[in-house]
């Protein structure tokens, strides 16, 4: 189902005219497709407008990436060189405005209500990403901050997602709203533990990677919270740092002694729960299948 989509988001670049545009598109990995997923989902994957949104998504959650890739120096995703390290910054970005704007600019052809929730939800995408950026500047011991960083960051974009496809399919877009918060807050918390839990050959990008950025992520600030002073000393020498082999098993050791990730995961599976009550009178469309498979995953 959802080849259409690639398809889709491939004559929409291709529409542009421009070679060197096409190729490099082939570059770009196609990830999970989870917000175009959703879409399909809740409305309807035969209808082409359906298809045509959920490509639009698409394009521009692979833009937010290939910039984020930029700011965060990535050299891999998902197991590949990213577009930055394999040609240069400039590529990366100028790939990543192609891709938005044209995302953009077909999402005229929808209605206000629509396009308004989409593009102010990129605003707000954007806004979260300038949070993680200055959090990372130094370690944030704060939930409050993370949260909102990652509802931003994260979670806004997949609750346009769900919220715009509810309005397509002309269903209560309120509760698929509240559906994709919660779905996005616990995607980007799963995606958090993972950093910690999962190897580099796994996770297609270096393990305890986000402490090395600087992100003080929710398995560490539940850490953090429960450790001696002496230990948050210690935690505090490794902020920012390329970890010895020594200095890793110190973390996950860590992680394993103050039950972190079980808290983490306890979270998770609360958000998801919040996500199923939101929809809990609505048709089951593989929404249910969509929170456990996201929150039971592996990389
Ligand atoms: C990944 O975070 C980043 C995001 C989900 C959002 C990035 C948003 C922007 C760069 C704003 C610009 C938006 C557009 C449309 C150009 P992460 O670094 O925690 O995840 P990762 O480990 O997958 O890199
Ligand atoms: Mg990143």
């Amino acid at each position: 189902m959802l080849q259409i989509v690639e398809k889709l988001m491939r004559e929409h670049i291709e529409s542009l005219g421009d070679l060197k545009t096409s190729e490099l598109f082939q570059k770009v990995p196609k990830g999970k497709r989870l917000r175009a997923k959703l879409i399909l989902k809740i409305a309807g994957l035969e209808n082409p407008q359906t298809q045509n949104l959920a490509s639009i998504i698409e394009l521009i959650h692979a833009a937010s990436l290939l910039h984020d890739d930029v700011i965060d120096d990535a050299t891999l995703r998902r197991g590949k060189p990213s577009l930055n390290a394999e040609f240069d910054n400039k590529t990366a970005i100028m790939m990543g405005d192609i891709l938005y704007s044209k995302g953009f600019s077909e999402l005229t052809s929808f209605s206000k209500d629509i396009s308004f929730c989409i593009s102010n939800a990129v605003a707000l995408l954007s806004v979260g990403e300038l949070l993680d950026v200055e959090l990372s500047k130094a370690f944030n011991p704060s939930f409050e901050k993370y949260f909102d960083m990652i509802y931003k960051k994260t979670a806004s974009l997949i609750e346009a997602s769900a919220s715009s496809a509810a309005m397509l399919a002309g269903k209560q877009s309120e509760k698929y709203a509240l559906y994709g918060k919660n779905l996005g807050l616990a995607f980007q918390i799963i995606d958090d533990i993972l950093d910690v839990t999962q190897t580099e050959e796994v996770l297609g990008k270096p393990s305890l990677n986000d402490f090395k950025e600087g992100k003080a992520t929710l398995p560490y600030l539940y850490m953090y919270e429960k450790l001696n002073p002496q230990d948050k000393s210690y935690l505090m020498t490794l902020y920012k740092k390329e970890l010895s082999a020594q200095e890793s098993v110190w973390i996950k050791a860590k992680m394993a002694e103050t039950g972190a990730i079980e808290r983490c995961m306890k979270d998770a599976r609360e958000l998801g729960n919040e996500a199923l009550l939101a929809i809990k009178y609505e048709e089951d469309v593989g929404l249910v299948k969509i929170i456990t498979e996201m929150i039971e995953r592996n990389f």
